[in-house]
């Protein structure tokens, strides 16, 4: 009887792992059959996505990182040299060599271009053997706060030569606090004539140098190169170069402006935010603009060499430029 049992049980052990069995096999034959398999093929390619989102962020925030490194601290080194060559009928007497002028602005020392960092430039100005130099503004980018050594600046100011004359103008940044009054003595012990909406006397050339004040901050009168003499080749110093649509009637040969740093963060499509006022529509390398007399008048932007708001630099290198004059 007991083994009889015994066989029953065992009988129904087995129906009951038979049961397990077939039960577990057809909710699998469901569940693969009601999308299981696609949903798991799904996930896997979800997670893959998302690998693959997270790696191009991790991408996109290198180059980020490895850029503003790069704006920080190595092309605010940089020192381009960049070469222009104008002509003139005006400049026969300038020989055959024509004449040089070194224009450099936008300085702005600070904590971030120092007098050290200036004699880079120095060096570079003094092999072009200039017969002019000029200075086209913001020495300093905030004197009020500025800590560094002034009278090294004078001392490199002094330290370029120029065959004929050293020439500057007020920038925006030179007025503010002190400077406005303090820039002047600067510039003097520099070896610069500062221009404020008046002309120097023309040289053996007939190369007249006129200087208008800052426009922003300043009192910059363009109708100061009203009485220039239409004979001799003209030349206007500015901070802001967009002042050269307030001269056309004026007998202005070649305008040098600086201001807008070349964009000195320069991406694009952000100009309205980047740029100065008076420096939105003419901003870096020549330019021509017809005169109401019919004759050209050239505009020539630099870049500067410093920084202003922020001490990076991008896809605008800091530079000096060298300009020819010859005649025709
Ligand atoms: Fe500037």
């Amino acid at each position: 009887m007991q083994a009889c049992e015994r066989k029953n049980c065992v009988r129904n052990g087995g129906a009951f792992v038979k049961n397990v069995f077939f039960t577990l096999r057809d909710t699998y034959n469901k569940l693969y059959k009601s999308g299981f398999r696609q949903e798991y093929s799904k996930m896997k390619e979800k997670k893959r996505r998302g690998r693959g989102i997270r790696r191009a962020v991790i991408a996109v925030m290198a180059v980020a990182v490895l850029t503003a490194m790069y704006a920080r601290y190595v092309e605010p080194h940089m020192l381009l040299q960049k070469e222009t060559e104008y002509t003139s009928a005006k400049l026969v007497s300038s020989g055959e060599d024509g004449l040089t002028a070194v224009i450099f602005a936008d300085t702005h020392f600070s904590e971030y271009y120092t007098p050290q960092d200036f004699e880079k430039a120095v060096e570079k100005i003094n092999r072009a053997k200039a017969d002019y130099i000029f200075f086209l503004g913001d020495l300093i980018d905030d004197y009020s706060s500025y800590t560094g050594d002034v009278g090294r600046i004078e001392e490199l100011l002094a330290s370029l030569h120029a065959g004929i004359g050293k020439y500057a103008v007020y920038g925006n940044h030179d007025y503010g606090g002190q400077m406005e009054f303090d820039y002047p003595d600067v510039m003097e012990a520099g070896g610069f004539q500062l221009l404020v909406n008046e002309s120097a006397a023309p040289d053996d050339q007939n190369v007249t140098v006129t200087g208008i004040d800052d426009m922003l901050i300043g009192y910059g009168d363009p109708s100061s190169a009203r009485a220039l003499n239409p004979q001799n080749f003209n030349i206007v110093l500015c901070h802001e170069p967009d002042v050269i649509d307030e001269m056309t009637d004026y007998p202005v040969d070649l305008m040098l402006s600086g201001h807008t740093h070349g964009r000195q963060v320069n991406l694009m499509f952000f100009d309205d935010y980047i740029l100065p006022p008076y420096g939105k529509k003419y901003i870096k390398g020549s330019y021509r603009r017809m005169r109401t007399d019919g004759n050209e008048a050239c505009l020539y932007v630099t870049g500067g060499i410093g920084m202003t708001k922020i001490p990076m630099r991008f896809a605008s290198p800091p530079e000096i430029n060298i300009i020819t004059l010859k005649g025709i």
